[in-house]
């Protein structure tokens, strides 16, 4: 028998909460648990160009992950659903996006018979750093922040020193200096070249 394993593992592990969703991966390849809490939105707004995935999900199923607001979920950059109205064989379309409600106001278009749900979005308020990727939803302060290589800590807030944790491609003749952002090679004495490739003189005894 086939265990859809991924698909029972997933409905185990999440919890609908004081209105807001908790899902915490069974398998541990994520960022951790990811809560989120959606708010409809008055009228028939549908944001599309925020757009990133569409999906068709069947109708009168009670099943959760028949719910366009826990496909969201399964993708970190996702910040709202807009839900169509149900076709004649009762099937819905489901647009994920990126879109924020706090930030896009302006934008948001009527189209009929949609409905958009908006999660509350933690990372509207830019915690993450020296342009790292914020994702909303993740850890105890509702967001993750996605460091580049050269800065490090929560909000990706600390520069890296490369010098210190070896992940500068300096020349073994040559000496690391620790920069914000950076790190510089130079030849030591004796040595010519760019510090990620350091010469020796060559002497020559007659
Ligand atoms: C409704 O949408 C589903 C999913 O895309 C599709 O398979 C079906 O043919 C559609 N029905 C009609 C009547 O358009
Ligand atoms: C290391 O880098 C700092 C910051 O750029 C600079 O002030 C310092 O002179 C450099 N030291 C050496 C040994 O190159
Ligand atoms: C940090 O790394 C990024 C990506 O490599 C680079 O664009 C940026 O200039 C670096 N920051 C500094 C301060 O050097
Ligand atoms: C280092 O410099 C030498 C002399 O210019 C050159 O022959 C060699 O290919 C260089 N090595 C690397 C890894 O760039």
């Amino acid at each position: 028998m086939k265990i859809p394993s991924k698909l029972s593992l997933s409905l185990l592990s999440i919890a609908v909460l004081w209105g807001g969703w908790l899902h915490c991966p069974a398998d541990g390849n994520d960022f951790g648990c990811r809560s989120l809490r959606f708010k409809r939105s008055e009228g028939e707004c549908a944001p599309q160009r925020y757009v990133f995935k569409e999906i068709y999900l069947p109708m009168g199923k009670e099943l959760m992950t028949h719910d366009c607001r826990y496909e969201c979920f399964m993708e970190s950059n996702c910040l709202s659903v807009n839900i169509g109205p149900p076709n004649e064989t009762g099937f819905r379309l489901c647009q994920l996006s990126n879109f924020d409600h706090t930030q896009h106001r302006e934008d948001k278009e009527i189209r009929k018979g949609f409905i958009l749900w908006a999660s509350e979005n933690s990372c509207t308020s830019t915690p993450c750093l020296h342009d790292s990727t914020c994702l909303n939803g993740y850890t105890d302060k509702r967001y993750i922040c996605l460091c580049p290589d050269n800065y490090t800590g929560e909000n990706c807030e600390k520069d890296r020193n490369e010098c210190i944790d070896n992940s500068h491609d300096c020349h073994a003749k040559a000496v690391c200096n620790n920069t914000e952002g950076s790190f510089t090679c130079s030849c030591t004495e004796g040595y010519q070249g760019n510090g990620r490739n350091c010469t020796g003189e060559i002497h020559r005894y007659s």
